[in-house]
């Protein structure tokens, strides 16, 4: 007797000690305005996932798991990357759903396919375990399977029109009903064939989709009272399947037989996808859809069951709108902005009206306020500055009455400026870039020369000499540690020529040219190790094109033109891997490049239309955008 008594206290320590709280699946923070592309793109087809597909899951890591029915086969897609493929083969027969827990631990249906297990747990960690889960030895399959935090697993009996629950932690406890009384009915008690189910732990609200009722119910925990949200109203549901919910507990329906996707925000309930309710595989269309799930970012994916594929549906962002912020203590265009690494943002230089600026100042994110710092030891317009590793903050060259080749560190614990060693040269609107050796590259600026700051020693050194005397050109550190320079001019003539700097022999050579010559243009290091070059001008034409270089081929292809053309904008790279561009001459609207389609959304417009401004990527993930052209001291946060 004390023996076993020993024995379950051990066994429920270790299980205490298994727990981990937080949510491994996806409830992103969505706005009331968020609206999803109309036209989905495949992430897999049946040649990966085979016919008889039903359910998929997505993790906090955008890690996809999905059955391949056919080939007897759960793949994992890590990140979400098709190319990242893992597999565990595990036999499963008309399976109907999929859940993963932050363990690894993948719970599944196999009632038709494990005579030992209605659900089947796999420890992906340790060697691909499949334990069966004991005490779930019921005639029917969970047609929907969602773990809690607490290790509960929750199944809906579609046949028996009961929602169940099962302690993993405990295999003594017993079988809960949770919802539904075991006979078929449409009264707040009763359910009717029910089948995807999602628990609102915050709200302990567990979300039933009562197919065969036509109606989306929800269950306080506790209470057998079912309150109907959404049911045969303004949308006539035809055996709603899955639900999910957002980080607002919002809820999304797969409306299965009307062939389309339902979405709820602060004023309702709205069609999202298949909205003209025909079935058919066209990008916009979806066939017998059964589930859906949110990635991190807010992207819908829907299992598309009789297309046989799973359609991503991306966030368009319009929602994030630009909400102002605190104001600099002088108008400045032509001014640089610097993420420190205590995340506030150092703001140097430029100029107002025709008066040119020594002065700097502080954006801190917590507070939203600015407050100036010392002052450098010139006025400077048309610098450089860039975070070195030790933290300092090195500003190069740039203009007042005269050209310069000073150059000045500041220290963000003291607050002050001290000068450093001088370049060779005098330089204005050249780049700064700094390299995988800590040390910095400044190229060009009314000279085809170029040379390398050493942080250690405070001095210069000379390195090759580019091919042309560039200014207004853009500099990018690459992947592979090369420095990629684009376009800028040499007196009147403009440049599309690109050249590459190798640090490893101090050599530039050249590189297949851009399809136009651009000056004033912005270059950015996408996730993929391309580069997207945006818009700038030629001698007489703006322009609103864009171009992708790629390392591995060393040659440029064209992609998708921005709405407008824009000179003297901005162009930042944002936590999805999207491109924010912002203003340039004339224009406050901004729009967002999406790599994977290679295509431009516009997105909200700033209070004030800017160039000659700066943005800054802030550590939670937010864009500031300071002054600019003519003139303005305000500041604005995407
Ligand atoms: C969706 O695709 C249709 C047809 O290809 C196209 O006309 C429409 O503009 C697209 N919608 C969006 C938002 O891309
Ligand atoms: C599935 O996609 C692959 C490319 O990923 C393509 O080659 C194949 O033809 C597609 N199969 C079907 C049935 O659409
Ligand atoms: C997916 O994986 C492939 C192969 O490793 C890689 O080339 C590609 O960049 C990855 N895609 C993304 C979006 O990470
Ligand atoms: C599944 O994994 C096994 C072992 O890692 C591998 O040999 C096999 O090629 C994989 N199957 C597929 C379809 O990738
Ligand atoms: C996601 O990735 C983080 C960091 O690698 C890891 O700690 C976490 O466990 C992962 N989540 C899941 C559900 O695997
Ligand atoms: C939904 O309402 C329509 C008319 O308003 C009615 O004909 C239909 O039977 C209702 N369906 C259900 C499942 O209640
Ligand atoms: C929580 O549930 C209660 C009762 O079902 C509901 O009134 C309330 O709106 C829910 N709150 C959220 C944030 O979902
Ligand atoms: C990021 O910081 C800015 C500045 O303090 C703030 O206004 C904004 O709400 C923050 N954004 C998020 C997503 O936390
Ligand atoms: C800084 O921000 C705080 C809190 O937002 C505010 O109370 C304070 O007045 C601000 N200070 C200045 C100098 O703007
Ligand atoms: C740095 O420059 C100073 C002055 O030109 C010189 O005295 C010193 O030796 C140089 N240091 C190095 C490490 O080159
Ligand atoms: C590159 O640099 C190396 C060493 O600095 C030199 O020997 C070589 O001639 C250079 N090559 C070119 C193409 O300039
Ligand atoms: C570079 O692009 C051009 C035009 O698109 C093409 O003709 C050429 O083959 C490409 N070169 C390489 C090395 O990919």
């Amino acid at each position: 007797m004390s023996v076993k008594h020993s024995k379950v206290h051990l066994l429920i320590l270790l299980f205490v000690l298994d727990e981990v709280a937080g949510y491994f699946y996806n409830r992103p923070s969505l706005s009331s305005d968020s609206q999803w592309n109309p036209n989905g793109t495949t992430i897999v087809n049946e040649t990966m996932i085979g016919t008889n597909l039903f359910d998929l899951f997505i993790d906090e890591n955008n890690t996809v798991y999905i059955s391949n029915e056919q080939k007897q086969q759960i793949l994992i897609f890590v990140q979400g990357n098709v190319s990242w493929m893992r597999n565990i083969s595990m036999n499963l027969k008309n399976s109907s759903s999929l859940f993963v827990t932050n363990e690894e631990k993948i719970y599944v249906d196999t009632f038709y396919s494990s005579n030992v297990s209605v659900v089947s747990e796999i420890e992906v960690n340790s060697s691909w375990r499949v334990n069966s889960i004991s005490r779930m030895n019921f005639c029917e399959q969970c047609f929907d399977i969602f773990v809690s935090e607490d290790q509960t697993l929750f199944c809906s009996l579609s046949q028996q029109h009961q929602v169940i629950s099962k302690s993993l932690l405990n295999q003594w406890n017993h079988l809960r009903i949770v919802a539904g009384t075991g006979s078929e009915g449409s009264t707040s008690t009763t359910l009717r064939n029910p089948r995807g189910i999602f628990l609102d732990e915050n709200n302990s609200t567990l979300f039933v989709a009562d197919c065969g009722n036509n109606r989306i119910q929800k269950f306080r925990f506790g209470s057998f009272q079912g309150e109907t949200i959404l049911s045969n109203g303004t949308f006539q549901l035809n055996c709603p399947n899955g639900i999910t919910l957002d980080g607002q507990g919002f809820v999304f329906v797969v409306d299965s037989n009307n062939h389309r996707i339902i979405g709820q925000n602060s004023n309702g309930f709205h069609c999202l996808i298949g909205c003209n309710q025909s079935a058919g595989s066209n990008p916009s269309q979806l066939s017998s859809p059964s589930n859906l799930q949110f990635d991190s970012f807010g992207n819908l994916f829907v299992v598309d069951q009789q297309n046989h594929r799973v359609q991503k549906f991306d966030l368009i962002i319009i929602s994030r709108q630009w909400k102002s912020t605190g104001t600099m203590s002088v108008v400045r265009k032509d001014h640089t902005a610097s993420i420190l690494t205590n995340g506030k943002v150092l703001v140097t230089g430029g100029q107002t009206n025709s008066v040119y600026l020594n002065s700097a100042e502080l954006y801190d994110p917590s507070t939203g306020n600015w407050t100036t710092t010392g002052n450098m030891s010139v006025a400077r317009v048309y610098h450089t500055a860039s975070l070195l590793s030790n933290g300092k903050v090195l500003v190069t060259g740039g203009a007042n009455s005269v050209s310069l080749n000073s150059a000045e560190l500041y220290d963000p614990s003291t607050g002050s400026w001290t000068t450093t060693g001088a370049m060779s040269v005098v330089r204005k609107e050249h780049t700064a870039s700094i390299l995988t050796n800590g040390k910095v590259l400044v190229t060009g600026g009314w000279t085809d020369s170029a040379e390398l700051y050493d942080p250690s020693t405070g001095n210069w050194t000379t390195t090759a000499t580019m091919s042309a005397a560039r200014y207004r050109h853009t500099a990018s550190l690459l992947t592979n540690g090369k420095v990629l320079v684009t376009g800028g001019q040499t007196s009147s003539v403009y440049l599309n020529s690109p050249e590459l700097y190798d640090p490893s022999t101090g050599n530039w050579t050249t590189t297949g040219n851009m399809s136009v010559v651009r000056v004033y243009h912005t270059a950015s290091i996408l996730s993929n190790g391309k580069v997207l070059v945006t818009g700038g001008q030629t001698s007489s034409v703006s322009l609103n094109s864009a171009e992708l270089y790629d390392p591995s081929t060393d040659n440029w292809t064209t992609t998708g033109n921005m709405s407008a053309a824009r000179v003297y904008h901005t162009a930042s790279i944002l936590s999805n891997g999207k491109v924010l561009v912002t203003g340039g001459v004339s224009l406050n609207s901004a729009e967002l490049y999406d790599p994977s389609t290679g295509s431009w959304t516009t997105t909200g417009t700033m209070s004030l239309a800017r160039y000659r401004h700066t943005a800054s990527l802030l550590s939670n993930k937010t864009i500031l955008v300071t002054g600019g052209c003519c003139y303005f001291s305000s500041a604005e946060l995407y």
